[in-house]
């Protein structure tokens, strides 16, 4: 006899958008049920630490790339700080950074002894200046971190530019997973490697996580080795029936690795990426219209890109707004916002450890109090997107 009383086996609902739950929040990771079995699963292996999960992503980010090598690192921070230790800058050396972006661009290089040189943004992406970047390499640069703003792809020229000056370039693509230029999907073809952030806030989460994307066996292997404090041998390959357990240290590395608990969760969200992109590109589309109907309010950027990721939504607010007042009008009416960046030169340690390129940086100057992110998520739907538009009106009608 089946017993009646036995509670039915309930089938766990899919978590859910926070945006069904009332506010509209700036971003979610979208953690599914599949996520949640894909990390089980690696817990349940015995092996958490970076190990064969590890390399099946590296292995899975290189298809999906179509490039050569991948090395999973714990951070991007970390990516960017091993592509600039493979450079093995001269003392004294000077990296130009694009001063619209996250302080750990800049701080890769100050870790390699580096000092940065910042330099100004293009209005309509945000994205470093080619102008400002030529006058900078006219000055002596060693390297330049490109940082792909929002999930657009840096201007052409400023590779061209690096290429005839002799630069090399590394890419900080922290916010473009997946985006494309004019060489193809982006992958760090033609610079020392793209730099790739799978933070909590990502277009693709691993709670915390990166990867380094190149076309050198030379950056991948120096990349292995430099994220495990410059060992010869990894614990997971040590391990391994036959190792002997010995190893080398040839250079004083840092500790970077990424674990195969974190490991999975990414490759649990590679597995649908087309699919959590075209959903950034529906909401995107959705918001250059409704943001089209605001006087005053510019999109970053300023025309629809092709390729781009669609990381971040970025509006400029008109000249003279209180952005503070209008954040808060956001979060009264349940739309959470943020600042994407704050420009390095205007802070504190940069003030005094960083140099500003020949030519200043007017155009960040401008822009700086005026840039504001919007919620953009896949867990997001159009009405969301509706909502946010209707309360930045309302917020800047005022
Ligand atoms: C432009 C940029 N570069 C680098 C990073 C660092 O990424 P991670 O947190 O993976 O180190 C970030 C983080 O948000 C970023 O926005």
């Amino acid at each position: 006899m089946p017993d009646e009383t036995a509670r039915p086996e309930v089938e766990r609902p899919p978590l859910r958008a926070i945006s069904e739950r009332g506010p509209v929040s700036f971003a979610d990771p979208g953690i599914t049920v599949d996520d949640i079995a894909a990390v089980v699963r690696a817990l349940e292996s015995g092996w958490i630490t970076t190990g064969p999960e590890c390399d099946k992503l590296e292995r899975e980010l290189a298809t999906y790339l179509g490039c050569p090598y991948v090395v999973g690192v714990s951070s991007c921070t970390a990516a960017l700080e091993i592509a600039l230790a493979w450079l093995d800058l001269p003392p004294g050396a000077r990296v130009a950074v694009p001063t619209w972006t996250f302080v750990a661009s800049a701080f890769a290089a100050v870790r390699n002894g580096a000092t940065p040189v910042l330099v100004d943004v293009d209005p309509h992406t945000l994205n470093m200046s080619p102008a400002s970047l030529e006058a900078a390499l006219a000055t002596g640069i060693s390297a330049v971190v490109a940082v792909h703003f929002g999930g657009v792809a840096v201007d052409r020229a400023v590779h061209e530019l690096c290429a005839a000056a002799g630069v090399p370039v590394v890419e900080d693509a922290a916010h473009a997973f997946g985006a494309s230029d004019h060489r193809g999907r982006l992958w760090g073809e033609g610079s020392v490697g793209a730099c790739f952030s799978f933070y909590a806030t990502k277009n693709m989460t691993s709670g915390e996580g990166g990867a380094l994307a190149t076309s050198s066996e030379e950056v991948a292997t120096f990349a292995r080795t430099y994220r495990l404090h410059g060992l010869s041998a990894a614990s997971w390959s040590r391990h391994l029936d036959g190792a002997n357990g010995r190893y080398d240290c040839a250079v004083p590395g840092i500790k970077a690795n990424l674990p195969d608990l974190l490991a999975a969760l990414a490759r649990s969200q590679l597995a649908r990426f087309p699919d959590l992109q075209a959903r950034r590109r529906t909401l995107v589309e959705r918001y250059r219209a409704g943001l089209a109907a605001i006087p005053g309010i510019e999109v970053v950027p300023a025309l629809p890109v092709a390729g781009a990721a669609d990381h971040l939504q970025v509006v400029l607010l008109e000249e003279g707004t209180d952005r503070d007042r209008v954040a808060v009008a956001l979060a009264d009416a349940g739309v959470t916002t943020s600042v994407h960046f704050q420009p390095l030169h205007r802070f504190e340690w940069f003030r005094h450890n960083a140099e500003i390129g020949p030519g200043g940086v007017p155009v960040a100057d401008r822009l700086a109090g005026r840039a504001l992110s919007l919620p953009l998520h896949p867990a997001l739907d159009v009405a969301d997107v509706d909502r946010t538009c209707n309360a930045l009106a309302g917020a800047v009608g005022r």
